[in-house]
């Protein structure tokens, strides 16, 4: 590790198939930046505990979010990949901040209030999702955190409480930055809206050729305009615009053929993705090695930022 870098740190929750809004959103930025930065890469298990209520179904999950993650080009020799609830520190931590916040601040967060609308019956752990998110980030020092527009509020959250601790107890936390890149803050599914697991609209990031196909059929054309419009901002992702104007100028109209050439140019970029997944899952006894050597040196950098706070709050 290079000990003059800055640490960045980010997660997923295992909670199915990630797909080309988590890569491009996400991931992408990641890999790219695993050389400049100190890196800390985290599957959000115990996060994800308040969706997958199944003891098998969370097991191959996790796997199945740590071999993506291998995947897409995260290096074990240059990051640290762990899983949340290898590290207790994180919940621990949680609890600690969850004592010096407030249920009114925690009733603004946007998906507590989606979850209220919906009439759902919240679970604490929903409830005190950004707890356990703040103490994730806090307790590596991170610098930046790259992640989809959608979690921006969440990294203001554990700023806000970095800054409660500090000014209760003593300087002790540093301030995180989110970092979210711009063009790709809101990649769109399917159907125009946001790409989410949620809302059936995905492109899987390893998707088969016909799941590609099928996805993209599915894509939702409107007739007012000579673009269409949904095709065109997932294609974008894929191809360099220059390119596409052109493309997209000679087949006016022609929806049919623009989405059979951009069935062709996700193919072509998920085709070695694919292929690399496939590889890696001849040896899942090195996967699951990997991981817990991850969790080790995650448990060494925590541990200690933890017993700083149990020191600033006379525990010990
Ligand atoms: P989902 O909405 O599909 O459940 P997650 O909440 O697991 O996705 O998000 C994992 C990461 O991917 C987060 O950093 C999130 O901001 C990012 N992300 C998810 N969907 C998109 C999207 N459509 N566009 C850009 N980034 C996204
Ligand atoms: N809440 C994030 C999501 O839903 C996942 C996550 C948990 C995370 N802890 C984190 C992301 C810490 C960045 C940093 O996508």
């Amino acid at each position: 590790m290079n000990t003059t870098a800055k640490t960045l740190l980010s997660g997923v929750k295992p909670t199915g198939r990630p797909h080309i809004g988590n890569y491009f959103g996400a991931m992408k930025q990641w890999t790219d930046m695993q050389s400049q930065y100190d890196c800390f890469f985290m599957i959000a298990d115990y996060h994800g505990l308040n969706f997958i209520q199944n003891g098998s179904e969370m097991k191959d999950q996790i796997l199945n979010l740590m071999i993506d993650y291998l995947a897409v080009g995260l290096d074990p020799e240059k990051s640290v990949i762990f899983k949340q609830s290898d590290v207790s520190a994180h919940t621990e931590l949680a609890w600690i901040f969850e004592t010096i916040t407030t249920m009114p601040y925690l009733m603004r967060a946007h998906a507590f209030k989606d979850a209220e609308a919906k009439n759902k019956e919240i679970g604490v752990g929903t409830f005190n999702y950004p707890m356990l998110m703040a103490a994730d980030i806090l307790l590596y020092d991170a610098d930046i955190v790259p992640v989809g527009q959608d979690q921006k509020q969440h990294i203001e959250y554990a700023r806000d409480t970095a800054q409660k601790f500090n000014n209760t107890f003593g300087e002790t936390f540093k301030l995180p930055d989110a970092l979210i890149m711009k063009e790709v803050a809101i990649v769109p599914g399917t159907d125009g809206q946001k790409m989410s697991k949620s809302y059936g609209n995905t492109i899987p990031l390893f998707a088969s050729k016909q799941e590609i196909v099928d996805s993209v059929m599915k894509i939702v054309t409107d007739s007012s305009g000579e673009v269409p419009e949904n095709v065109y901002e997932i294609h974008k992702l894929f191809v360099d615009e220059t390119e596409l104007e052109k493309l997209y100028s000679e087949n006016k109209g022609k929806y049919k053929a623009l989405k059979e050439a951009l069935i062709d140019d996700i193919e072509k970029f998920i085709q070695p993705l694919r292929e690399k997944r496939h590889e890696l899952m001849q040896d899942i006894p090195f996967i699951m090695k990997t991981l817990e050597e991850g969790g080790e040196k995650a448990q060494e950098k925590a541990n200690s930022k933890l017993l700083e706070a149990k020191k600033k709050i006379g525990v010990l």
